[in-house]
């Protein structure tokens, strides 16, 4: 276990687009679990690589743990792509661990379907919604080098 150095605002490497990861090997599997580590010990719900100055396609989340406080409820998504999603869409506030202590509404879609690896090298298909298809387009924004607020209206 261990907690990486978050990246903040201002530094470029949230802006580039992250690349696709070919072997899931230990090294991913150890950036993963540093990656919840880091989120967890943060309080965040969610984290891309590029947070922690690594340009790979990969996202954690958790919404259970912050929302509802129950158990952890960990979720790996290595290279994630959503293919579709919903035309209604829903304001809500999001923060961000790269911008502490900013906080902006955003409007996203309210539902979407993301494909992604996980780390058994399963290929898995998930339809969300709620605040958990939220978190998964905050973080898929990320691996492009978009953050939050270039959502915002302005
Ligand atoms: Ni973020």
């Amino acid at each position: 276990m261990a907690i990486r150095n978050l990246r903040y605002d201002g530094d470029e490497i949230l802006t580039k687009k992250t690349k696709k990861i070919e072997v899931i090997d230990e090294k991913i599997k150890e950036l993963a679990q540093d990656m919840l580590d880091t989120m967890y010990a943060n309080d965040g719900i969610g984290l891309a690589a590029c947070q922690v100055g690594m340009l790979k396609s990969m996202i954690v989340y958790d919404v259970d743990y912050v929302e509802e406080n129950k158990e952890k409820n960990p979720v790996v998504c290595i290279n994630p792509k959503i293919v579709s999603r919903s035309r209604s869409m829903v304001e809500v506030e999001e923060g961000c661990l790269s911008f502490p202590n900013v906080f902006e509404n955003v409007i996203r879609h309210e539902k979407i379907t993301v494909e992604y690896t996980d780390l058994n090298g399963k290929k898995k298909t998930k339809h969300a919604k709620g605040m958990e298809a939220i978190v998964i387009q905050h973080e898929c924004d990320h691996l492009d080098g978009i953050v939050f607020l270039d959502r915002v209206e302005k």
